[in-house]
């Protein structure tokens, strides 16, 4: 049975069997096939959503499926039920289970114990959705990322960047991460990688002649205690016009969403790479389908 929990648990093929069909979904939106007919979904989400959770919801109802969207504080799980007899319940009532929440370890867990295919919608150690999508995005945009650069800048520890190391390990691409020494990944994520990476403190030395400049949040949602400390920390590495000028003519920039222009992203470089951010957003939509045939047709 096939799981999505990770990047870091896929394989070069995985990932361009899910790649090369998400095209498809998005030209033929109307009338692709409807893989997950008389399924039901279960979308168990312990963090705030909004891309993820329509797009997933949106993107079942379209495949012919029923999504059961569950906040995680009303079902027993908020109340201490352990996630192994959660998850032996639900395995035995719907067909897939789709997953938003804290630990990895938790997401992994239920997957074991559920006996069906299980996505990790976001944990805080990663956001292979994303990832996916983002890939999609650019290769649509500019062709094969093999061989190309990508910068990240900020929370380079935070499961968006950490999603994009194991993706640079897979499809061969090099990686610069901008952060700052206390937000730098975990050296033994990196040697697992397998990636070509770079980590510096000099956003516009990763920003050189890099195709695709990418950031996210520098609070991230389970983080928000630290916030004094990530604002103040994270400011020099914001993306800006300044950033952009060092990379290639023809970059890219993209955020995962939601953004919060003057901290992680200006508002005039949000502005004027909002085309690709949302297409990139709408994007989700179109991979999360490509994500789901992939689990159940094989
Ligand atoms: N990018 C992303 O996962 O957005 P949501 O938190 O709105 O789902
Ligand atoms: N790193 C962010 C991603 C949001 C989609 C978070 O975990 O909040």
């Amino acid at each position: 049975m096939r799981h999505l929990l990770s990047v870091e648990q896929l394989t070069h093929a995985d990932i361009r069997q899910m790649l090369d069909r998400v095209a498809g979904f998005k030209q033929r939106r109307k009338t692709h096939a409807r893989p997950l007919e008389g399924q039901t979904w279960a979308m168990i989400f312990a963090k705030s959503s909004t891309r993820t959770r329509v797009s997933f919801e949106v993107g079942i109802h379209e495949l012919g499926g029923r999504p059961l969207f569950l906040n995680a504080a009303d079902i027993q799980l908020g109340r201490g039920e352990p996630i192994q007899d959660t998850a032996r319940v639900l395995g035995r009532m719907v067909h897939g289970a789709i997953i938003r929440t804290y630990a990895q370890r938790d997401v992994e867990e239920f997957a074991r114990h559920a006996g069906i295919p299980t996505i990790n919608a976001l944990t805080d150690e990663e956001h292979p959705c994303q990832i996916l999508t983002d890939l999609f995005t650019y290769e649509e945009k500019r062709g094969p990322i093999a061989g190309r650069t990508v910068a990240f800048f900020g929370d380079a520890a935070c499961n968006v960047a950490t999603s994009w190391l194991f993706a640079a390990g897979r499809l061969d691409f090099a990686l610069r991460l901008a952060a700052p020494p206390e937000f730098q990944p975990d050296p033994e994520l990196v040697r697992r990688s397998g990636a070509r990476v770079v980590l510096t403190e000099d956003p516009r030395a990763a920003a050189c002649d890099a195709d695709l400049l990418y950031t996210d949040v520098w609070v991230s949602m389970g983080k928000e205690a630290e916030e004094t400390r990530r604002l103040r920390t994270l400011s020099p590495y914001q993306l800006n016009d300044a950033v952009v000028k060092c990379a290639r003519p023809d970059a890219l920039v993209m955020h995962c969403l939601p953004a919060y222009r003057g901290k992680e992203i200006d508002g005039a470089t949000f502005d004027a790479h909002a085309a690709t951010v949302f297409d990139q957003a709408e994007n989700r939509l179109h991979t999360q389908k490509a994500i789901l045939d992939w689990l159940v047709r094989g």
